[in-house]
């Protein structure tokens, strides 16, 4: 089965096409064509996304990501037909409207079998813009239609492994082995969430965070510290040269460690990282690396708190990390070594680098796993903006 994917949630537009072969215990994911637009610096101005631009964005991007991800499958056929009516009807942006009709009438229907697409959560400006590309092309080219959340797209994406290139000369994905129940430590902009997989797309929500995200948490520290947007890197990196110099002594509350919840809050800490930095009189560049360390530590020893705690009340066979804040190495490390220490019968799945951030793949690999599981198509999604796994 062929998919194209389509992400466009937040501030990135992300479209891939994979061949998906197998069944659930077995499914291999190549990955035919697969191409991203970050807008990120575009945002930096203003310190975080931002919805009106985000839309825009993804508007213009589309067309050329996904002609450029049929070129790369080797099935960009040329000329296309006009697209019907209904197929363009819920896009309401003239300028939008004509890239779409413009794309279908250079682009003939690719040999693919399904187009997946993610409805929530997210912006939904953001998320409007490639769900009704999808929806065109979907209806336009006679395919059924899959609304993937997001976060389900980023502990899927974190399931997969790759392995080393087929005879077919691309790269596949697998499933790394494990077993259900399967706890999820997702970390991500706009998300803070533990969810328990009993199975395949059964969901429990064991906890959440009560204000802001992990990385919305990075975001706005590294904005205090005048670094640039998205910030979690950024704080990564100072605090790894405050830590190659023999760590600081300076230290932030890890909230919310003592509550007998796995819910999270990030707010307070940001705060006491605004309440140090009015403190200090003159900040130099080494102050500034010891508090990104600071507040690194009390993020990490907060999840990974929190993640053992929900380990002890759900017993899963597997603990799996996913979301852009996954890319953290700190993070990464105290959760493989202090998961592997208490449980050593829990296995730890630390998404492969690549697809820790926001990517057409992980939501093509939902795809394919949901329609396996017998879930159908639904050829009239709609934006939803707080969508929960459930
Ligand atoms: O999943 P993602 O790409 O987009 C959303 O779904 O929100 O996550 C983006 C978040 C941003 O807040 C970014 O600062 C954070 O992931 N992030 C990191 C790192 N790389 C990305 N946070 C901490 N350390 C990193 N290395
Ligand atoms: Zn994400």
């Amino acid at each position: 089965m062929r998919i194209l994917a389509i992400e466009t949630s937040c501030d990135e537009t992300a479209v891939a096409l994979l061949e998906c072969t197998g069944g659930l215990d077995d499914a291999r994911f190549a990955v035919l064509g697969n191409s991203l637009d970050s807008q990120a610096a575009k945002h930096a101005e203003f310190g975080g996304v931002y919805p009106t631009l985000a839309k825009r964005e993804h508007q213009q991007n589309l067309a050329p990501l996904i002609a450029g991800v049929l070129r790369q499958a080797g099935m960009a056929k040329e000329p296309g037909s006009a697209a019907p009516a209904e197929a363009l009807a819920n896009i309401r942006d003239d300028a939008f409207k004509k890239s779409v009709e413009t794309f279908l009438a250079a682009h003939a229907k690719p040999d693919i079998d399904l187009i997946a697409v993610t409805h929530g959560p997210g912006l939904e400006p953001a998320l409007w813009t490639g769900i009704n590309f999808a929806e065109a092309l979907a209806k336009t080219w006679g395919l059924p239609l899959f609304g993937i959340d997001h976060m389900e797209g980023h502990l899927i994406g974190a399931l997969l492994s790759s392995v080393p290139k087929g005879a077919d000369g691309v790269d596949p994905y697998v499933l790394k082995p494990f077993a259900f129940p399967l706890l999820a430590l997702l970390i991500s902009g706009g998300h803070t969430e533990l969810i328990l997989m009993k199975e395949w797309f059964s969901y429990e929500r064991i906890g959440a965070t009560k204000d802001d995200a992990l990385g919305e948490a990075f975001d706005k520290v590294a904005r205090l510290l005048s670094l640039p947007y998205p910030g979690g890197p950024h704080i990564a990196a100072s605090a790894a040269r405050s830590r190659a110099r023999g760590g600081t002594a300076i230290t932030f509350p890890r909230p919310m460690v003592n509550d007998a919840t796995c819910d999270f809050s990030f707010s307070g800490l940001k705060t006491a990282v605004l309440y140090k930095l009015r403190e200090m009189e003159e900040i130099s560049e080494e102050d500034k690396e010891a508090i990104a360390q600071a507040f690194e530590d009390a993020a990490r020893d907060t999840v990974v708190s929190k993640t053992l705690r929900a380990i002890d009340l759900t017993h899963p066979h597997a603990l799996v990390l996913g979301g852009g804040v996954s890319a953290n190495a700190e993070i990464r490390h105290a959760i493989e070594t202090r998961v592997q220490e208490r449980h050593p019968d829990v296995s730890v799945l630390l998404p492969e680098w690549e697809l820790t951030g926001d990517n057409g793949i992980m939501i093509g690999a939902a795809a394919y796993l949901r329609y396996l599981s017998g879930k159908e198509s639904d050829m009239e999604l709609q934006a939803l903006g707080s969508l929960v796994l459930e």
